[in-house]
């Protein structure tokens, strides 16, 4: 039921951190992968290579629809079909609003939403019937915080893009889910863990008292991956050791 054998997935930002993991498990759960990242994806490629399943790397920065029209290009070359799309990478430039730079608002949406979509769009054109795309949000995609307009606008964004799509491509029986991960311990969120009394704030508010780990994230991937979840679309999961669940 959980089996992803013969099945192709593309993971973006797979580099490191939650992308990687993800990738990593599907892999072990039998997909190949296309590590997609601008940074190099080597280390997450030979990682999958010793679980005995095909990685290949492509470089590509998502807010790009040249690139991304590239990475499903060479997809098909490669792999024949795309099963699983991980919309993934993102990033994050906190700030006061009254000072948010332009660009930075215009990087955030350029990444973390509209390369969603350009990634989305470009996979649906080969993706068929039991395919299946998972959009990671946050939790800043359900709940508005301080400082953070540009990256929750973003998330948010996706939230309703994850429901569109899964209402238009539902027919074709492609499903759609968001993941909205809490805090979880990667490159992104290193500066917020390191001030302990921020770290020690946030546990008090978690129920199951940790900080997530990005293999906590790949788990419900590889569910909504997987035939597993053959009855759920346009549903957005919330993996954030029941912060949420406690407001
Ligand atoms: N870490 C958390 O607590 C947390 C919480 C909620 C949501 N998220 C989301 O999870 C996803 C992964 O984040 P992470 O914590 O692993 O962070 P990370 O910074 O470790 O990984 C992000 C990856 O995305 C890549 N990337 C950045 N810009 C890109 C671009 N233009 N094109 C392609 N790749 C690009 C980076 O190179 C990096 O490998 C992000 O969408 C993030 O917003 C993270």
């Amino acid at each position: 039921m959980f089996s992803l054998k013969n099945k192709v997935a593309i993971v973006t930002g797979a580099a490191r951190g939650i992308g990687q993991s993800i990738a990593i498990e599907l892999a072990r759960n039998g997909a190949d992968v296309v590590v997609s990242d601008i940074i190099p994806g080597n280390t997450t490629v030979d990682k999958i290579k010793k679980l005995n399943q095909k990685a290949i790397y492509i470089k590509t920065d998502i807010s790009s629809k040249e690139q991304v029209e590239n990475l499903i290009q060479q997809t098909i070359k490669q792999f024949k079909k795309i099963d699983i799309l991980v919309n993934n990478a993102g990033i994050f430039i906190p700030g006061e609003t009254k000072s948010l730079k332009e660009e930075d608002w215009n990087k955030t949406i350029n990444i973390n939403l509209k390369g969603h979509f350009l990634c989305s769009q470009a996979a649906l054109k080969h993706m068929k019937k039991g395919a299946s795309i998972i959009n990671i949000s946050s939790v800043a995609g359900i709940m508005g915080y301080s400082q953070a307009a540009a990256y929750c606008a973003s998330k948010g964004g996706i939230r309703l893009l994850t429901k569109s799509l899964a209402a238009e491509y539902g027919p074709q029986g492609i499903r759609v889910n968001s993941i909205h991960p809490g805090i979880i311990e990667t490159e992104m969120t290193k500066g917020i863990l390191a001030d302990k009394k921020t770290k020690q704030g946030m546990l008090t508010k978690l129920p199951l008292k940790r900080t997530g780990k990005p293999i906590d994230i790949a788990g419900p991937a590889v569910f909504l991956a997987s035939d597993a979840s053959s009855y759920i679309t346009g549903e957005e999961l919330i993996v954030d050791g029941g912060w949420t669940a406690t407001l």
